[in-house]
């Protein structure tokens, strides 16, 4: 038989009983202290059936969260929370890895701690506006890091990984993409340094380079995926060359033996053209499992399986709508379609109460 969405498959250590990944997707209904609830336990356990569950976007630190009721992954009691989610996850014989996240200058002094500024690698204010408790407002301009502070943000990855693995995570993801901390080092127009972790590609890789190497020693190289979003002008990202940049990353993660390489293949939440960028070759240039993500509905999903452009698909907002999604595309059945006005925030309703068939 054909390989398909439907086909096992091992992403480094994981393993998948499909090909069909549930994306990342930031929905801002945790508990107070950043706690996942029992909403977002039956929310994640509904979803089970995917391949392989990443989880929303999870800060690391408290200086790492950009917008309201984000879940953390810092503390034992958000340990206990996400024991709870991995736990029903597993029970209904799900995988599930949570996504490591530093968002960077995307925030504002209302949402971290003492009301200090965000962090970024250039204080360069980003276009645009911050969810905040009070609605939106303009985002600031970010305190550029002290290269002595870096190994700080290291710590809180390598912290948080510590934890994911308390809380009983199949691995974890690097979030390199969409705009927050570690993409703001990899594309030169969010940094401006002109110390070792700025200027060249390789300076502005090193970032994370350096948060891959701490988060494999911890976690195993094989439990560990990064993703990326070359393209993504979301959150006011630019690079003079992607191609050359994302080449060279995925050529730099190659050696570390991940469980897999995650990229956004367009634009999100943006407007515009979106630069040319050929992810076949990125593809090919990374020595690993690749999952792809972005528009993919079951047909050209198969096809990037079929063709060996992908190892899996991460679908988003088909996920979102139906917890089902995988029996939904094995007969073909019809696809709840998702209300975009309950995705940020709120309560069961446009969460947990998507029918199943
Ligand atoms: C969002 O909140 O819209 C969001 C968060 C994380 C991402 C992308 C978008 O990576």
């Amino acid at each position: 038989m054909a390989i398909d969405l439907f086909s096992p498959v091992n992403l480094g250590a994981i393993s998948l009983k499909n090909r069909m990944v549930m994306a990342p997707l930031t929905r801002n209904r945790a508990g107070e202290g950043g706690v996942p609830q029992a909403m977002n336990v039956t929310y994640y356990a509904q979803r089970a059936s995917a391949g392989l569950i990443i989880t929303e976007a999870t800060p690391i630190s408290a200086m790492a969260h950009g917008y309201p009721a984000l879940p953390g992954i810092y503390t034992d009691a958000q340990v206990a929370g996400w024991k709870n989610v991995t736990d029903a996850v597993h029970a209904k014989g799900g995988k599930i890895v949570i996504q490591l996240w530093h968002v960077g200058r995307i925030s504002h002094p209302s949402l971290l701690p003492n009301g200090v500024l965000p962090v970024a690698p250039s204080a360069i204010k980003p276009a645009g506006q911050a969810f905040t408790y009070q609605g939106l407002v303009d985002f600031v301009e970010p305190r550029a890091l002290d290269a002595s502070e870096l190994p700080g943000i290291v710590a809180d990855y390598v912290h948080a990984t510590q934890c994911a693995l308390a809380a009983g995570f199949d691995g974890v993801e690097i979030h390199a993409a969409n705009g927050y901390l570690l993409d703001q080092f990899l594309r030169d127009g969010s940094n401006k340094r002109t110390d070792n972790y700025g200027g060249s590609i390789e300076n502005r890789m090193r970032l994370l380079l350096d948060v891959t190497k701490a988060v494999t020693a911890v976690a195993g190289a094989d439990k560990v995926g990064v993703r990326i979003s070359p393209v993504n002008s979301f959150n006011d990202m630019f690079d003079s060359s992607p191609q050359a940049l994302f080449d060279k990353v995925a050529e730099a993660l190659s050696p570390f033996g991940l469980a897999y390489l995650h990229a956004v293949e367009g634009a999100i939440h943006s407007e515009g053209d979106v630069a040319a960028f050929d992810f076949v070759a990125l593809r090919k240039l990374f020595k690993g499992s690749y999952i792809a993500n972005l528009g993919y509905d079951k047909a050209r999903g198969n096809a990037a399986i079929a063709s060996g452009n992908a190892d899996a698909v991460a679908y988003g907002v088909p996920f979102l709508a139906n917890p089902d999604l995988v029996e939904r595309y094995k007969i073909d059945a019809p696809l709840n379609q998702a209300d975009a006005n309950t995705f940020y925030g709120g309560t069961e309703q446009g969460y947990t109460d998507y029918p199943t068939l």
